[in-house]
């Protein structure tokens, strides 16, 4: 019994020695210590990323979610609409139409904000905690994600009603 207990500790021990030796031998180098794959010592500029801008309504696509209940991206150009002040604000105009919600969206027509943006759905009544839509909602660039990442999976597997 007890020599079974020494013979393994030997082992471990042996283990140990091993794979430090074999550590020991190979520095990691400069540009395999972060994601950038440049020396530590260089500040690369982040290269430049281009967004997709197709006018609004020739999208006829529904925004893909990161998880469900996060708010979808943006799928079409935004130029011209900002900033949204108290006077203007150009989402509001197109998407709060809380008669549609639920409904079947015709091509080209946009997609309701829910009842969840509403105080009062019925009468129509945005609640203003939601008026900055961009806080939330923002377009996507298609930029490759540097690590993959399983989290985003879920999302294909949630589809939009
Ligand atoms: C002229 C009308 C119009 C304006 C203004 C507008 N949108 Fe849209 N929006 C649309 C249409 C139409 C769609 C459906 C996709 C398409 O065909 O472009 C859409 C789609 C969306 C979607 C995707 C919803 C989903 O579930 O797929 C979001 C989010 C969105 N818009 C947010 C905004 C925000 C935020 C603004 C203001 C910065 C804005 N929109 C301004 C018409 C508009
Ligand atoms: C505080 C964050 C926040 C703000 C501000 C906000 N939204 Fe949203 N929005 C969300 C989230 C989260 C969802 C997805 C969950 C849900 O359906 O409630 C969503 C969903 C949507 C959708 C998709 C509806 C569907 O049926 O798929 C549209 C369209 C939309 N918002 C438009 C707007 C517009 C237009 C504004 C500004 C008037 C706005 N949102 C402001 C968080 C926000």
């Amino acid at each position: 019994m007890k020599k079974h207990i020494q013979i393994g500790v030997a082992m471990v021990a042996m283990g140990f020695a091993m794979s430090a030796m074999a550590e020991g031998d190979q520095a990691i180098p400069e540009d395999s210590l972060g994601l950038s794959k440049v020396s530590v010592d260089d500040s690369p500029a982040p290269s430049v990323v281009k967004y997709k801008e197709p006018d609004v309504g020739t999208v006829n696509k529904r925004s893909v979610r990161s998880y469900p209940t996060a708010p979808p991206t943006i799928p079409h150009t935004i130029e011209g609409m900002l900033p949204i002040t108290l006077d203007v604000n150009m989402c509001k105009d197109c998407h709060v139409q809380p008669k549609q919600i639920g409904k079947k969206i015709a091509k080209g027509m946009p997609v309701p904000a829910p009842a969840s943006h509403y105080i009062d759905v019925k009468k129509g009544e945005l609640n203003l905690g939601r008026w900055s839509c961009v806080q939330c909602h923002q377009p996507q660039a298609d930029v490759p994600p540097i690590v993959e990442s399983t989290f985003g999976q879920r999302a294909k597997t949630h589809k939009a009603k």
